[in-house]
């Protein structure tokens, strides 16, 4: 689709002509002053702009300078008659993109709308790309489904929250979710990591101090827990707390009330507490590293973010999603991943889950030199694939009774070449043979 382009110069005769030069490229709107020029760019959403910086009644700058208030990412190129320094400076300090001289060379002109084309197309498919971080937990599995569906019941109630699961699983992803989903939305969303510091470090940081409560504490600082005020307040590695910080946090929980180090007075806060953590707290408990009270006061709900095994079909959303992430990254074309990739993944066994997918996509798109993603570009070694096949005879091979050597050896290289998706890197790997002795022996029994 040809983008839309806002041209606004006070000579009749300079429109018409750029109008008929850039046509076939851009859906060209015209003006020839301010106000109608702001109104067209506000109605139809137009982001990339060709301005004369002098204008009959106003200048371009001045335009310029609204319309960019209006549409910070608008792309607007200045063209002028009066090419001086001065002007060119000024356009671009007050965001021009860039800065055209009259007479206008047509190539030059066309060559730098195209850029800017391209430029605006790659920031506005990023933008659409981080909404989507931002907004959505990929997957429609029934797992997924689930959590959302308790993220949605749960959003507003200020009730405490455990998120528990294996690492890269989307706790933090799912945290944010919920803040973003609740009527806290447009309050901060504060998140600290409590494995990150030692106590006394991570205590004052959460509650904050009075200057000269403790060497180091050259000014008042009023903490996180308040920084978050109104908001959400993500203690992520809640297990890795020590014992005496723990106390301080229930107090806290229970009074709502914040002090800061070295200070009388309390504060009252009204914080949403989200916790995460990827250890067993109810063990923890039982061994005595994690109060037993404050594991009941922080468990009020608990969201289980489901590891990647138990929602495999999922990575029919999430791989297309990465390759899309890292096409714009990498400024890449990939558009797909080839069925035996596909199998390949399906069988993976994800230690990292979706962190350790998004890792494998990122690398194979990086390295991709055709439009498909090969099994031998996602780097996997075939150790790692479980046989978790629910056709078992697809996991034995039969020997019968007066089969020859050779019989037999033909069937093993066939199902070495199943299980590696007929990678003859990994068969032969696998068969603890080198490479040329299996295409040799794929020749001989015409495999
Ligand atoms: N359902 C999902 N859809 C899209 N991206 C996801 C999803 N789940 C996780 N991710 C991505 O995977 C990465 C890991 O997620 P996140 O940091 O939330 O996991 P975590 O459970 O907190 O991991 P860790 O235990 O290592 O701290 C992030 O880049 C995140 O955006
Ligand atoms: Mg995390």
């Amino acid at each position: 689709m040809k983008s839309k382009l806002l041209i606004v110069d006070d000579e009749p005769k300079i429109l018409r002509s750029l109008k008929f030069l850039l046509e076939d490229n851009f859906q060209i709107h015209i003006s020839d002053n301010s106000t109608e020029a702001i109104e067209i760019f506000k109605k139809e959403k137009i982001y990339l702009v060709l301005l004369d910086l002098r204008l009959k009644e106003d200048s371009g700058l001045d335009l310029m300078e609204k319309l960019l208030e209006i549409e910070p990412n608008a792309i607007i190129i200045i063209m002028t008659a009066y090419s001086t320094i001065e002007n060119s400076i000024n356009a671009i300090k007050s965001g021009a993109y860039y800065f055209i001289t009259k007479p206008i060379d047509n190539d030059q002109l066309i060559l730098l709308l195209n850029t800017a084309d391209e430029k605006l197309k790659m920031f506005q498919k990023i933008s659409h790309l981080e909404g989507h971080i931002k907004k959505d937990i990929i997957g429609e599995s029934p797992h997924i489904k689930e959590v959302i569906n308790i993220i949605d019941r749960i959003k507003d109630t200020d009730a405490t929250i455990l998120i528990t699961g294996e690492s890269g699983t989307g706790k933090e992803l799912i945290a944010q979710k919920i803040h973003r989903s609740s009527s806290r939305a447009d309050r901060p969303f504060v998140a600290i990591n409590c494995a990150a510091m030692p106590g006394d470090l991570l205590e004052s940081e959460l509650f904050g101090y009075k200057k000269g409560a403790f060497t180091g504490a050259f000014k008042d600082e009023i903490g996180i827990i308040r920084r978050a005020d109104k908001g959400t307040l993500l203690l992520d590695e809640i297990g890795e707390m020590d014992l005496r910080l723990q106390s301080k946090l229930l107090r806290f929980l229970q009074d709502k009330e914040v002090r800061q180090i070295g200070d009388e007075k309390t504060y009252n806060v009204d914080v949403r507490i989200i916790c995460i953590t990827n250890r067993d707290l109810k063990e923890e408990v039982k061994s005595g590293n994690f109060r037993e009270d404050l594991y009941y006061r922080i468990n009020v709900i608990n969201l289980v973010a489901p590891p990647l095994r138990e929602r495999i079909e999922d990575l029919k959303d999430l791989i297309p999603y990465f390759i899309g992430k890292y096409n714009i990254s990498f400024n890449k074309n990939v558009n797909g991943i080839t069925d035996e990739a596909y199998e390949m993944l399906s069988n993976y066994s994800f230690k990292g889950n979706i962190r350790e997918l998004e890792n494998i996509i990122q690398r194979a798109v990086l390295l991709a030199t055709s439009e498909c993603i090969e099994p031998d570009l996602l780097h996997i070694s075939p150790q790692s694939i479980m046989n978790t096949s629910k056709d078992l005879t697809k996991n034995h091979i039969k020997i019968y009774e007066g089969e020859n050597m050779k019989e037999i050896e033909k069937k093993v290289i066939e199902f070495a070449l199943k299980t590696n998706n007929q990678n003859r890197k990994w068969t032969a790997h696998s068969l603890g043979i080198g490479e040329r002795t299996l295409r040799y022996k794929i020749k001989e029994y015409n495999l």
